[in-house]
């Protein structure tokens, strides 16, 4: 026996970076949608641009059944952003071109007769989805990345199982360090945020932990080092956040540091601090940039749990008719914000939490 919904029909989409867990979400969402609401449901393919193409298709059980433990996303994602303008520089001037994205998505919208449109997404989905709220339509958000960078939820399936991952390759690390003697240096996503190095660092007994919150001194992560070797430890594991960044660079201008870092070249800011670390300690030093791996395979039980959790609040606000907002990890319970929570934010490491200070303790050099 279904229950009456304020929503008949509604599109789903997965887009930005895909994460273990995304289709645990869809599986939650339509589940509840369809078994308890009877609702329709329309699968977008490949994120925004899937509704600007209307590349789209009914979705049936079949088609979101056993799909709880797979990677990826059924629906493929994209980070197509349809208000950001092409801006085409030509004689006599520049001028925007570029077919009206958001007009698509509006007419689109209507022509599938969709009464909402549930976006699974990071910081630049949910921020399009709460635009879109702006010019009409009915959205609701569910936070989703390995980076764990989004305001408005304590925290976002995919980084549980990123940081599994991440931790599995630091405890590799340790051996082969162990073994030569040397320093390895680990890069690991999170974008412009540092709660998977920092994580990742405290779970796999990093030696130093890079963040892009704290701009580190090359020098100050030499002494550590010299100190740890002197004492009888000749290996070290260093944790780098792909956004951490040096006291120097963070004192120049976006186009500035960016120019000093091709003049690097290095290909990326765990090469750069190896290379630092070589010059700065002669210590041999080797970079591993874990890279894609981290949003690979299968998601962990506590990413299938909140993904599910999520996905299935999700169909309760279709169904109340609960619009404009993204659920959420509140505290130990599932609740949603207002989608301009999450709008425009990133959520970065505060430099007073906690696991900061847990780091440190266990005499872990944060850079400085
Ligand atoms: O947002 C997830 C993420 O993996 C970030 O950690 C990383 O910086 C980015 O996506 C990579 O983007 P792309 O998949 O477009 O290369």
């Amino acid at each position: 026996m279904t229950r009456p919904s304020v929503t008949r029909t509604f599109g789903i989409l997965t887009a930005g970076g895909d994460c273990p867990g995304l289709n645990a979400a869809i599986r939650g969402v339509c589940r509840a949608a369809y078994d308890r609401y009877d609702m329709h449901i329309i699968g977008i393919a490949n994120g925004y641009r899937g509704l600007i193409d209307e590349d789209v298709r009914i979705l049936k059980p079949e088609d979101f059944s056993g799909i709880l433990t797979r990677g990826g996303t059924i629906l493929g994602a994209s980070r197509e952003k349809p208000f950001k303008r092409t801006l085409v520089r030509s004689q006599p001037k520049d001028y925007e071109i570029g077919e009206d994205k958001v007009t698509a998505i509006k007419e689109n919208y209507r022509k599938l007769k969709l009464d909402c449109l549930v976006v699974l997404g990071g910081n630049g989905t949910n921020t399009t989805g709460y635009l879109l709220a702006q010019e009409g339509l009915n959205v609701v958000g569910l936070p989703k990345t390995i980076d764990n960078d989004i305001a408005g939820t304590d925290r976002t399936f995919g980084f549980n199982s990123a940081l599994a991952i991440s931790t599995d390759a630091i405890d590799r690390l340790h051996s082969t360090a162990q073994s030569h003697n040397r320093v390895m240096v680990i890069e690991l996503m999170g974008h412009k945020a540092g709660w998977l190095a920092l994580y990742a660092g405290v779970a796999g007994g990093g030696d130093v932990i890079l963040l892009p919150e704290i701009p580190y001194d090359i020098k100050a992560i030499g002494r550590h080092l010299v100190q740890r070797a002197q004492s009888g430890k000749a290996f070290s594991i260093v944790v780098v956040a792909e956004g951490a960044l040096s006291v120097e660079e963070a004192k120049m201008e976006k186009k500035d540091r960016k120019k000093y870092r091709e003049q690097t070249a290095a290909p990326s800011i765990g090469y750069r601090v190896a290379k630092e670390i070589e010059a700065e300690t002669k210590m041999e030093t080797r970079a591993t940039i874990l890279g894609y791996v981290q949003r690979g395979g299968i998601p962990s039980a506590s990413d299938r749990v909140l993904a599910t959790s999520l996905g299935t609040a999700a169909a309760e606000l279709l169904a109340r008719g609960e619009y404009g907002r993204m659920v959420a990890l509140i505290g130990d319970g599932i609740g949603s914000v207002d989608l301009s929570v999450p709008a425009g934010k990133v959520k970065t490491v505060p430099q007073d939490h906690y696991m900061i200070d847990t780091a440190v303790s266990v005499g872990t050099c944060m850079g400085v």
